[in-house]
């Protein structure tokens, strides 16, 4: 597995395989901290395409002032090692530098969705996700992109950024991977404390109890939504950002749930950020 570096390296490297090897090329985006669900991504890929690319990089446009990127884990050579055993062919890890050239001010800026879900709490971030994973597809010019469902409002931007630019590159989206007691895997779950790790199940219960009532016919988005409510009303310890029965393509919120419509819900646990989804079904 190689690791490189720079722009210029991906490009070269991703041009080599495409054009004299005949390959297709797969780009897995992360900011690091690489965990089971990562590899899942990595694993989809390699299954799709012929060459693989990991994309490592803290990404500080997607953070804001008062947000956790200079204590984001970094944890470079444990990473590598987790790419590698999941199949991948090359690691691109960029300085800031690399991505944003000293004076940087070009930005793409995915108008409307960005600012609902999580884009709402957490306002100019989703203008740098959608920034560096354009620059990225511009780099590697991927036929396929892995993401996952669990960022389902991050999946919306980036479908829609892709149509509108036209960019030529296929986002595949992979399920939420999880601890056996229901816990959606993040890079943030070593922040929480063993007592925030038993008040964080909340999310991925209201997930399951929404899942449910769907199953069971209810259609009507207040009452799903009311439902989470209640569960997180008998979880004082931890803080509701938003609860959010909307359609996924334009993350509008609905008033009739139909199958493809996202449940999707936030919350504060301690100092943590955490986000727990599901496409009903
Ligand atoms: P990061 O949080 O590292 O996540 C990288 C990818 O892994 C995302 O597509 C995310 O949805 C996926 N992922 C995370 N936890 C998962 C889980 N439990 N199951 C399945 N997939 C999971 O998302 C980002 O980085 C950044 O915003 C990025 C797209 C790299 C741009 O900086």
């Amino acid at each position: 597995m190689e690791i490189l570096h720079t722009v210029a390296e991906l490009r070269e490297w991703s041009r080599l395989e495409r054009n004299d090897g005949g390959n297709t090329i797969g780009l897995v985006p992360t900011m690091g901290a690489l965990h089971e669900g990562h590899a899942s991504l990595i694993r989809a890929a390699v299954h799709s395409v012929g060459f693989v690319a990991v994309s490592i990089f803290v990404n500080p446009t997607q953070f804001g002032p008062n947000e956790d990127f200079s204590r984001y884990p970094r944890t470079f050579d444990a990473d590598c090692a987790l790419a590698k055993a999941a199949g991948a062919d090359v690691v691109f890890a960029p300085s800031v530098e690399e991505l944003y050239p000293n004076g940087a001010s070009t930005f793409v800026e995915v108008e409307r969705l960005s600012d609902r879900l999580d884009g709402k709490s957490r306002p100019g971030h989703f203008r740098g996700v959608a920034t560096v994973v354009a620059k990225l597809f511009i780099a590697a010019e991927p036929d396929r992109a892995f993401f996952g469902q669990k960022d389902a409002a991050q999946v919306a931007v980036l479908r829609r950024m892709v149509l509108d630019l036209r960019l030529a590159t296929e986002i595949i989206v992979c399920p939420i991977v999880r601890e056996p007691d229901g816990l959606a895997l993040s890079s943030r779950n070593i922040y929480l404390s063993a007592q925030e790790r038993e008040w964080a199940l909340t999310l991925s219960r209201t997930v399951r109890q929404a899942e449910a009532l769907f199953a069971s016919g209810e259609r009507r988005a207040a009452r799903i939504t009311q439902a989470a409510r209640i569960t997180f009303a008998e979880m004082p310890q931890i803080q509701v950002d938003y609860i959010a029965l909307v359609d996924w393509a334009n993350l509008e919120p609905i008033e009739i749930a139909t199958p493809g419509s996202l449940f999707a819900v936030a919350a504060w646990v301690g100092k943590t950020r955490l986000i727990d989804n599901a496409i009903l079904e």
